[in-house]
């Protein structure tokens, strides 16, 4: 029998995943945690999802991501070991595996989320993605990977192929094309699909303006 209270769990997993990722800059960093754990709590409190195991998986979710460990069966071993030696109970534990084994691989196109939970941990997650922080989370990684911010004179930016744009190519704004826009789209739940909505034309109205001083057309009026 498990004798540690859920809230203690949670304390130990914040002590332990702080530790972790301390002040990654590809985009992991602590308080990427923070704030997904809190819309996860969010989601959780709308969508009527199991609040523990919500904020526990939010919690270790970057913990095993293949850019921060050798392999992503190393992450998950870690993170496994982890869920042990805290005494979370077996099936919550099952659950959290199977909720970050799936969530961010396969770029997308992987299987549905098989439970709510699980798809209210992934809409957390993507939701980090967009809006105000989306936009700076991605220009933070740009200059993480040494990317430019924008190319003007690289293909049209809806119709650079992926290829093109893994060799490198990738500038910060393709981004917003290759994936941040298609988002929206990809929410599981209403709420966090009605979340997404405003993000997403916070987004648009960034690209117009960045465009208009691009180009030295802003503040036409003066
Ligand atoms: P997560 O695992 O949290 O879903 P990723 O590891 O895919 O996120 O990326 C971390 C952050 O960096 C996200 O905000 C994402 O949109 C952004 N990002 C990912 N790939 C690129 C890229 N090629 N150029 C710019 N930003 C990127
Ligand atoms: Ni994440």
């Amino acid at each position: 029998m498990s004798t540690t209270s859920k809230s203690e769990i949670l304390e130990r997993a914040r002590l332990y995943v702080r530790q972790e990722l301390g002040r990654d800059s590809s985009g992991h960093d602590w308080w990427h945690i923070v704030r997904i754990t809190a819309m996860a709590r969010r989601l959780a409190a709308e969508e009527r999802a199991d609040l523990f195991v919500c904020e526990l998986a939010a919690l270790l979710h970057d913990v095993a991501d293949e850019k921060l460990n050798t392999s992503k069966e190393a992450g998950l071993g870690k993170v496994r070991s982890w869920l042990e030696q805290a005494e979370v109970g077996p099936a919550d534990r099952e659950h959290v595996m199977e909720i970050i084994s799936t969530m961010s691989y396969g770029g997308g196109h992987g299987q549905p989320m098989r439970t709510l939970e699980g798809r209210v941990v992934q809409d957390a997650d993507r939701l980090d993605a967009l809006g105000a922080i989306g936009i700076a989370r991605t220009f933070a990684y740009g200059g993480w990977k040494g990317s430019p911010m924008h190319d003007p004179e690289l293909p049209p930016r809806e119709r650079m192929t992926s290829e093109q744009y893994r060799s490198e190519q990738g500038t910060a704004i393709n981004h917003f094309y290759e994936k941040l826009l298609k988002l929206k789209q990809r929410m599981n739940t209403d709420t966090a699909r009605a979340i997404a909505e405003e993000r997403h034309r916070f987004m648009e109205e960034f690209l117009e303006q960045f465009y208009r001083e691009w180009d030295a057309e802003d503040a036409n009026g003066l």
